[in-house]
This record gives structure tokens, C-alpha cells and sequence, in this order.
């Protein structure tokens, strides 16, 4: 009978697994970019950070086991409201992005969107820095999260994809012999064949292996990733923009439905899934400097 249970128990999770388990960058694409951010972090965003994450990981202080949280709770009744949070999708075939076209649910309803959802937690953090009295207002532990995972889900190219087939999840394609979606190639499928391939199927050395990029490959190109136009503190039309422009040329490329993706696909598409890694990475840990470091200033002042 307690083997009938486990068994049963057993079921339920891989299904509830192959149900819920596969619309953002997976659990190792959202812990690689909230691991590079922690990298980057000031002296006041590494105390605020660790001021605000649930009272279980004090002494941690580890903001990436925290990333994948929205994707956990987003199917549950209460939540649905932050599911078109973690995408911004444009009209077919169209490899540009616009704020006021495209920042909408699927009502319609303006800036609930992704790009929406980063200005709104930014916003919301920043804030609390001004006027201690939104500390009582916002939950700021919910909007450390949200923010720290949406900044992944802009990253992901598919998350700026085509409404008809909602970013790639209608498009189906073999990955060598497996059966799955577009979008679950860009998800988890690319970073689990790399992690099998080049990284001993260990996540910490293929983080390793992007930190040692980041001081050495991309190294001179850090500096412009941090930055955003009209000094603001985060600017996720500019991150949602390349992302369209990558799942033209690169995402979608090939890739038509019926398409087997192996070798040339996976070693081609490789680097730009580590490159936007990276750079969700980078950009995160600058916004929650900017947020933080104003939060400092002013208590000083
Ligand atoms: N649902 C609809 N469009 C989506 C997208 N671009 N990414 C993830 N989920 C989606
Ligand atoms: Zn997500
Ligand atoms: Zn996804």
C-alpha cells in the first residue's frame, strides 16, 4: 500500500512536472543569471539583499535560490494575475518591439507585460528608498523576486516573441530525438545539452565558466550592457528590443515546426543563450546597485 502511495505521488509529480514545468528559462537558466548578479553586487545591495530575502536564507543571503519562485507560484489561482508578466510578444513576423503596441495582456489591459512588470518592481524598489512609509505599502521581499526573475525572462529571446505562437510554445521541432517546442529549447534544452556536453553536467562550473567570460571574452563590453539611456535605472525596452531582434535571426531562423534541431542549430545558438545569461546577470546586479546605492545616499544625506 505505502509503495502504491509513493508510486502514486511519483505520478503526480512528473506529471504536474511535464504540465507546469516548461514556460520561462528553466530553474538553471533563471539560478545562472541571479548567481552573476550576486557577483556584482555592491556592499549596500548584498545587506539589502539579504535584509529582504525570507527569513529561511538569512545567514545565506543567496538571492538566486529564490529566482525561479513566480514560475512556482504563477499557476496558482492567486498568482494568475503575474502570468503575462513573464513575456511581451509582438505581432507575427514582426522583429521589432514597441512599448505601447506590444505591453499588454491578453485582454489587452496596458502594461502587463514583462517590460511593464520590471519598470513597475524598479519602480516600486526604488521607491522604498524615498518614503519609508511604502515599506508598509509593498511587499519588497515579492518585489525583489519578481524583479530578479523577470530580468531573466527578458533575457530569453523567446520571451519577446510572436503572439501567434505565443513565443515559440506552438512551434514543435525534435531536439535530436526528443519531441518539444521551440520555446523549450531556448527555456532549458540548449543549457541542459551544454551542461551535458562541455560542463561535467554541473551548473556551478558552467557558471564558472561565464564569470571566467565576463572577465575575459566579453570583458570590454560589460560597461555598455550596464548602462541605460537617460540615466534610468532600469530599461527593459532596450533588453525586450534585442531580445525580438535575436529570436528573429537566430530563434526562429531554422527552425520552421516539423524541423529536427541537432549539431548546427545547438553549437550555433550556444553563445547568444550564454551571452544573454550573462548580461540578465550584469543588468540585474546594476539596477539593484542604482536602487540600493540611492537608498544609502539618502539615508545619509
Ligand atoms: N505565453 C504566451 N507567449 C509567451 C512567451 N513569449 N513566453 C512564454 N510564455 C508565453
Ligand atoms: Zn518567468
Ligand atoms: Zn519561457
Amino acid at each position: 500500500m505505502r509503495l502504491l502511495l509513493r508510486q502514486c505521488f511519483a505520478c503526480v509529480l512528473v506529471l504536474t512536472q511535464l504540465v507546469l514545468g516548461a514556460l520561462c528559462w528553466g530553474k538553471d537558466g533563471h539560478y545562472t543569471v541571479c548567481k552573476i548578479a550576486e557577483g556584482y553586487f555592491e556592499e549596500e545591495t548584498i545587506a539589502a539583499v539579504k535584509k529582504l530575502l525570507p527569513e529561511s536564507s538569512q545567514g545565506g543571503g543567496d538571492l538566486a535560490t529564490f529566482c525561479s519562485w513566480p514560475d512556482e507560484i504563477k499557476h496558482f489561482s492567486q498568482w494568475q494575475w503575474t502570468s503575462s508578466l513573464h513575456y511581451v510578444n509582438t505581432p507575427d513576423y514582426r522583429c521589432n518591439y514597441q512599448y505601447c503596441r506590444d505591453c499588454h495582456d491578453s485582454h489587452m489591459q496596458k502594461d502587463w507585460c514583462v517590460t511593464g512588470a520590471i519598470f513597475n518592481y524598479t519602480r516600486q524598489l526604488m521607491s522604498s528608498s524615498v518614503n519609508s512609509q511604502t515599506l508598509v505599502q509593498y511587499n519588497l521581499t515579492e518585489d525583489l523576486m519578481f524583479l530578479s526573475h523577470y530580468m531573466g525572462d527578458v533575457h530569453q529571446p523567446l520571451h519577446t516573441g510572436f503572439s501567434g505562437d505565443r513565443g515559440g510554445n506552438t512551434v514543435i521541432v525534435h531536439w535530436y530525438n526528443s519531441k518539444t517546442n521551440l520555446h523549450h529549447v531556448w527555456d532549458n534544452m540548449i543549457i541542459e545539452s551544454a551542461l551535458q556536453t562541455y560542463y561535467n553536467s554541473s551548473l556551478p562550473v558552467m557558471i564558472q565558466s561565464l564569470q571566467a567570460k565576463l572577465t575575459n571574452g566579453w570583458s570590454n563590453d560589460v560597461s555598455s550592457w550596464e548602462s541605460c539611456q537617460f540615466n534610468q535605472t532600469a530599461c527593459p525596452d532596450q533588453y525586450a528590443s534585442e531580445s525580438i531582434g535575436l529570436a528573429c535571426k537566430y530563434a526562429y531562423r531554422n527552425a520552421t515546426p516539423g524541423t529536427t534541431l541537432g549539431d548546427e542549430y545547438f553549437l550555433s545558438r550556444l553563445p547568444i543563450v550564454e551571452k544573454r545569461l550573462a548580461q540578465g546577470g550584469i543588468r540585474l546586479a546594476a539596477i539593484l546597485n542604482r536602487i540600493f546605492s540611492a537608498n544609502t545616499k539618502l539615508a545619509g544625506a
